[in-house]
C-alpha cells in the first residue's frame, strides 16, 4: 500500500479518539493533513468541536474546512492532539519537525490530555536518528549551536526553502537539521539540547504520545505507553 494510502488509513483510525464537545489540537504535516480533512467531513455532518492548530498552514487547512478555531489564550487546556510524526521508536519517543512546526507542536502536545500521533508504516524504528532531528534556534545563536552539536557527533545543516533562503518557522526562528543516524540516548540527547543557548526548541517528543496509530499496508496497529513499555494491539483483528 502507497504511503499515502496509510497516512489516510491512520488518520481515519484517530477520529475515534474526538469526541462531541471537544477542544482537538491539529497537528501539522502530509499525514495530520488527512486528519484535518476527515475532521472537516465530521464537522459537516454535525461533530461540535473547537480546534487549535499547530501552524499556519493547519489553520488554514481547517479554516477552509469551516472547522471552528479557538486559541491556546482561550483554552490552555486541549483535549485531544492529532498529530504526525518522522519516528517513532518503541517507547513512542519521536522525532518531529520534518514539517518545520515542531515548536508549536511540542507547546500544543504539552497541553494536551491525549496525544495521538498518526503515521505510516515507514515511520516506525528501533533506534531514532535515521531522520535527521530538527532543533529550532533563534538566528543570533545559530553558528553558534550548531557547532556544539557537531561536536556530539551530528552532521549539522541550516534548512532551506526553495527559494535557497534560509527557512523561516511560524515563530520566525531558524531550523538545524541534526543527522546523527542513531540516537541511543534520547532523554540525555534532549536535556543537552535544552540546556543551550539559543534552542528554541528541539524535535524530540519524549513521554507526550498517548497512542500511535502506525497504518501498515492494510493493518491499524496500535502502540500505547505502559510500565512494560509500548504494546501492540492489531485493529484490524476481530471486528475488522
Ligand atoms: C511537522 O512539523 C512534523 O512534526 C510532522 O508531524 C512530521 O514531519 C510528519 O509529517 P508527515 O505526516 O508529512 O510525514
Amino acid at each position: 500500500m502507497a504511503n499515502d494510502q496509510e497516512k489516510e488509513a491512520a488518520a481515519r483510525a484517530s477520529l475515534r479518539f474526538v469526541k462531541d464537545g471537544q477542544i482537538v489540537g491539529l497537528g501539522t504535516g502530509s499525514t495530520a493533513a488527512y486528519f484535518i480533512q476527515l475532521l472537516g467531513d465530521a464537522v459537516k455532518t454535525g461533530l461540535r468541536i473547537r480546534g487549535i492548530p499547530t501552524s499556519v498552514r493547519s489553520g488554514e487547512q481547517a479554516a477552509s474546512l469551516g472547522i471552528p478555531l479557538t486559541t491556546l489564550d482561550e483554552c490552555p487546556e486541549i483535549d485531544v492532539t492529532v498529530d504526525g510524526a518522522d519516528e517513532v521508536d518503541p517507547e513512542l519517543r519521536l522525532i518531529k519537525g520534518g514539517g518545520g512546526a515542531l515548536l508549536r507542536e511540542k507547546i500544543v502536545a504539552s497541553a494536551t490530555k491525549q496525544l495521538v500521533i498518526v503515521a505510516d508504516a515507514s515511520k516506525r524504528v528501533p533506534v531514532l536518528g535515521r531522520f535527521p532531528l530538527p532543533v529550532e534556534v533563534i538566528k543570533f545563536a545559530q553558528a553558534v549551536v550548531a557547532k556544539k552539536i557537531k561536536a556530539l557527533g551530528a552532521k549539522v545543516s541550516l534548512r532551506r526553502g526553495p527559494d535557497g533562503k534560509p527557512y523561516l518557522t511560524d515563530e520566525n526562528n531558524y531550523i538545524l537539521d541534526c543527522r546523527f543516524e542513531r540516537i541511543p540516548d534520547a532523554d540525555g540527547l534532549a536535556r543537552q539540547l535544552s540546556d543551550m543557548p539559543g534552542v528554541v526548541e528541539h524535535g524530540l517528543f519524549i513521554g507526550m504520545a498517548s497512542v500511535v496509530l502506525i497504518a501498515n499496508g492494510s493493518e491499524i496497529v496500535e502502540l500505547r505507553r505502559g510500565n512494560e513499555g509500548s504494546h501492540d494491539k492489531n485493529l484490524t483483528r476481530g471486528a475488522r
